[in-house]
């Protein structure tokens, strides 16, 4: 479905907003590290001699210096921006106040499918290939119209917390740290792919499609083609396209980056090194796909890529072999949709792997959206009604981007099951 003009300029202005949430990191978490300093000057002598003694202003320098090495591993993200596809204006204008539009809960502002040109780098030759989905929107070659009229974006908190929550995201991803975390729920998951294909020997694995959508930072996709199987992740959030692509493409060791992503709470600390831990990434090298893997992330948003009915370049009805969603089923406004698009794109005998809970995304939502907040029976009882035998049932307890040495933690009792299509 072509998009209209302003809705591409729309996305044109939310990918620009992210940008400057990237760039802007810095003066904006030094800002509220200042604050604690300016604190400290509010207090009777005596309170900050005793501070003092026990170094809580050498403690605010090295946050300091921990987010200035963040704010350099950021902008290493966001330097080339116009492989997007975006055309990006200078900027120079004046403030815009806080709006944004980001009052709701989805990540970005509409989520139109865009070029994510996969160009990767690397020296084999797997498929990842150039993927293309513009699905007759000219969004990722149009530049904005009237650059000059937009004024300089000023990063909202709420497109910080995402930007720090995208920190954190490399740790659950693509660190030696957040491997426990990945193996409790991408570990079952990718033992039940395993599994349901246990009858296919490794080398024919390729002829399988895998699809991952809400892949975050692309590690359970990348994971699966790392096993063999033609794997497709799904994004649209705009700070974990940018990341991914980063990782994936255009980081050639592992180990190269060093973050710090728990340096903008000081709550719940045991310690300094619960805050000021450095966490490298990445843990494994994203080029280390065998040769001739099958693998690509493509951007946009999943109900209208893998939703639309009438693609006749890309039809996916009955395209895809196994389709794994981990913490992305409740990002539904409407689960039925989304079940429904899952039995649709998958093939006959084809298996759907789940895990994760239900925190419904839109509940509460400030945009007017619907939502649509069914239980765990409930979404059992759609998933038969739509077509699924549902086998392999548990709850695993996990967690997601936790701090493993905070003194705050939440475990998730995520559902887990493997459903197959039968009708
Ligand atoms: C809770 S995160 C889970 C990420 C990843 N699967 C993991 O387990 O780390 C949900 C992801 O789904 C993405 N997402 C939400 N709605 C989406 C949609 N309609 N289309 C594509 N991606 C979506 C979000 O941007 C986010 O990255």
């Amino acid at each position: 479905m072509p998009f209209s003009q302003a809705e591409i300029e729309e996305e044109q202005a939310h990918f620009a907003n992210v940008i400057t949430t990237f760039q802007q990191y810095a003066a904006y978490s030094l800002a509220a590290n200042n604050r604690r300093r300016k604190d400290l000057f509010t207090l009777p002598v005596a309170d900050q001699e005793i501070l003092e003694s026990l170094k809580y202003k050498e403690k605010l320098a090295e946050a300091d210096r921990a987010i200035l090495a963040n704010a350099e591993f950021l902008n290493q993200v966001v330097a080339n921006p116009e492989i997007f596809g975006h055309d990006l204006d200078e900027d120079d204008g004046p403030e815009e106040g806080p709006s944004g539009g980001s009052g709701g809960q989805s990540t970005t502002g509409k989520g139109h499918p865009h070029d994510h040109p996969q160009t990767h780098s690397h020296s084999h030759s797997h498929s990842h290939g150039s993927h293309s989905h513009s699905h007759g929107s000219p969004s990722a070659i149009t530049s904005v119209s009237d650059t000059s009229k937009r004024k300089k974006y000023r990063p909202t908190d709420f497109d910080m917390d995402k930007l720090r929550s995208t920190l954190k995201q490399f740790v659950r991803d693509w660190s030696e740290e957040g491997k426990s975390e990945r193996e409790l729920s991408y570990g079952p998951m990718r033992d039940a792919l395993l599994q349901h294909f246990a009858d296919i020997p490794p080398e024919e694995r390729g002829n399988f499609r895998v699809l991952v959508p809400g892949a975050g930072l692309g590690r359970l996709a990348w994971d699966v083609a790392k096993l063999g199987f033609a794997c497709q992740g799904n994004e649209f959030s705009h700070y974990m396209l940018l990341s991914s692509y980063f990782i994936l493409n255009r980081t050639d060791e592992i180990g190269k980056h060093t973050i710090y992503p728990y340096v903008h709470s000081f709550s719940n600390l045991p310690s300094n090194t619960a805050m000021l831990r450095p966490i490298t990434v990445p843990d494994v090298l994203p080029s280390s796909l065998p040769p001739g893997s099958n693998f690509s992330l493509v951007a946009g948003d999943f109900e209208e890529i893998y939703g639309a009915e009438n693609n006749e370049d890309e039809p996916q009805a009955g395209t895809w072999d196994a389709i794994m969603t981990c913490f992305f089923i409740d990002t539904a406004k409407n689960i039925v949709n989304y079940l429904r698009i899952i039995h649709r794109i998958l093939a006959p005998g084809g298996v759907w792997i789940n895990c994760g809970p239900l925190l419904w995304h839109f509940e509460n939502n400030s945009t007017n959206d619907p939502s649509i907040e069914l239980n765990l029976e409930e979404v059992k009882a759609l998933a038969r009604k739509i077509g699924f035998e549902i086998s392999n049932k548990r709850t695993i307890d996990t967690t997601y981007t936790n701090n493993t040495q905070s003194m705050l933690g939440y475990t998730y009792h995520a559902a887990f099951w493997t459903a197959t299509k039968v009708i």
